[in-house]
């Protein structure tokens, strides 16, 4: 009776846990992207004019040589690495606040 009322209790708990929502998006980074105006052309998960956000992360995976062209990418705007589209110049948002934000993606899991 009692290994019973354990078993069933464990299975909820790993239930919980299957059911856990993705890691939490740090909402003080979210915000400042949409300060940015990044998030007219980008999400965290899914591609719009601009490539999703983790899969930003996950091409760049282990490879943080690539952070300052990015900075300067975001700053100068470009294209060539995702589709036919083009980023424009984010100028305004200075590259300080840039690196921030790169930084952030680059992270994101
Ligand atoms: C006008 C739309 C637009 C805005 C605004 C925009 N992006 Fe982009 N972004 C794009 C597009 C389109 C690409 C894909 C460019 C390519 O294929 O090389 C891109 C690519 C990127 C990449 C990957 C670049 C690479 O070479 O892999 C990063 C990082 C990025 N954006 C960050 C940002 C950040 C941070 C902001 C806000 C400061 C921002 N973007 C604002 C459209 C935009």
């Amino acid at each position: 009776m009692r290994a019973h009322i354990w078993l069933s209790l464990l299975v909820l708990l790993s239930r919980a846990a299957l059911a856990a929502p993705p890691p939490a998006v740090d909402p003080a980074m979210l915000d400042l992207a949409d300060r940015s105006r990044c998030l007219t052309c980008h999400d965290i998960d899914e591609t719009v004019r601009g490539p999703a956000w983790r899969d930003v992360a996950k091409r760049y995976r282990g490879k943080p040589e690539v952070e300052e062209a990015l900075v300067n990418k975001v700053h100068e705007g470009g294209g060539g690495a995702w589709g036919n589209d083009y980023m424009s110049a984010n100028k305004r948002v200075g590259l300080d606040n840039i690196r921030v934000l790169v930084r952030w993606i680059l992270s994101l899991p």
